[in-house]
């Protein structure tokens, strides 16, 4: 049986959503090689909404012609053009009564394809844990990146700001998700052993969370009032085991903090939701962000297709629930939670390009 509280509207900031249920940002590395977005792109994206998700959260979109492209074909929103190519994306999903933020993204460190620089830049010069990602065109050793200098942070988080701009006013999206996790730029800057600075960005988590914060105030205060929130993880694409150095302390200070931000919503992902979320202790990380940050929308990902999962953080009061793999294989998971059907297995085979998807799965309804 489904929660039925999944599928109960939701308003956040403003922006009424049909239901509780959103699709996780996804990377596809299906955008052009100028980081276009695609029109098989607009019908993957539309699926979604057609099969009833509230909201779709968007792959993470690159912001600037720097340092922050992570991959090859992945989308950018870094001029007026990119922002057109994805109103074929928003216009879909609108079209379908769905409501669609952008994960905008700095892969920092962990940038294994960027047409614009050589050198990744990141918060200090070190060689990031493991290896590229295959599956994003990389291999190997991740390079040495640089330290950013001032500028090179002030370049940042203006790419940030401009990106979130064209994403509303160009490309017609609902709100915006900064991607503080997984390992990319601001959570190389929250990590402890990634970010080696002394100066104002680096030492306790709330220097180390202050590069998270100056983002959210310009993006604030470039797009106004629409929902702007940030996605919060402990994992990361490349320590997947990663827990916070300083524990729940971290906890109080990273969501009080983004609470005290005043952003509409907080997303916490882990890979199991409904565990604990450090070893010592038995608070999951929605509980954890709940408590330290009580006046956000509060957004749940990690394995939360079940109903019981989805139950269960809902109870520790998660708002939203977004799915990740499961509704790639089901994009209409919403529509079949509500007639009671089951809902097929994920099949690591969908991952991977758009082109992988069968082209009679993408056709528009
Ligand atoms: C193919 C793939 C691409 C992903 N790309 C992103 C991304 O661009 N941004 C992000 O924040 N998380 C990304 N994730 C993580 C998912 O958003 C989600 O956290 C993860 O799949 C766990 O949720 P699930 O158990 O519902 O699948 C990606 C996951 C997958 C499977």
């Amino acid at each position: 049986m489904p929660n039925p509280q999944t599928l109960t509207p939701y308003d956040i900031a403003g922006r009424l959503l049909r239901n509780r249920l959103a699709v996780a940002p996804m990377t596809r590395v299906s955008a052009t090689e100028t980081g276009h977005v695609t029109q098989e792109m607009a019908r993957y994206y539309e699926r979604f909404a057609r099969g009833g998700f509230g909201l779709v959260i968007t792959e993470g979109i690159y912001t600037d012609q720097k340092h922050s492209q992570g991959y090859p074909f992945q989308p950018g929103i870094t001029d007026d053009q990119q922002a057109q190519a994805w109103r074929a994306v928003t216009d879909s999903i609108h079209a379908h009564h769905g409501a669609v933020f952008a994960q905008i993204m700095h892969a920092g460190a962990l940038s294994q394809g960027n047409r614009f620089v050589d050198a990744p830049a990141a918060p200090s010069a070190l060689r990031p844990k493991g290896e590229q990602m295959k599956f994003y065109y990389g291999e190997g050793q991740y390079p040495l990146p640089r330290a950013m200098k001032e500028e090179d942070i002030a370049d940042a988080i203006e790419g940030f700001a401009r990106a979130a701009t064209l994403a509303i006013e160009s490309a017609n999206f609902d709100g915006i998700e900064i991607h503080g996790a997984n390992g990319y730029l601001l959570d190389q800057f929250l990590t402890d052993y990634t970010n080696q600075r002394n100066d104002r960005w680096g030492g306790s988590v709330q220097a180390r969370i202050s590069l998270t914060l100056e983002v959210i105030k310009a993006v604030r205060k470039a797009v106004g009032t629409v929902p702007v929130g940030v996605r919060i993880s402990q994992s990361k694409v490349n320590d997947y085991e990663h827990k916070w150095a300083e524990g729940e302390q971290a906890a109080d200070v990273i969501f009080g903090s983004l609470n005290d931000a005043g952003v509409d919503f907080v997303h916490v992902t882990e890979h199991e939701a409904w565990k604990p979320a450090f070893p010592s202790g038995q608070s999951t990380l929605v509980s954890l962000s709940r408590r330290y940050a009580p006046q956000v929308t509060l957004i749940a990902n990690g394995g939360l297709h079940t109903p019981e999962h989805a139950s269960s953080v809902m109870e520790e009061g998660a708002d939203i629930i977004a799915i990740g793999k499961a509704a790639l294989a089901n994009p209409d998971l919403p529509q079949r939670l509500a007639r009671k059907e089951p809902l097929d297995e994920f099949d690591a085979s969908i991952l991977g390009p758009i082109a992988n998807i069968k082209s009679s799965e993408l056709t528009l309804a």
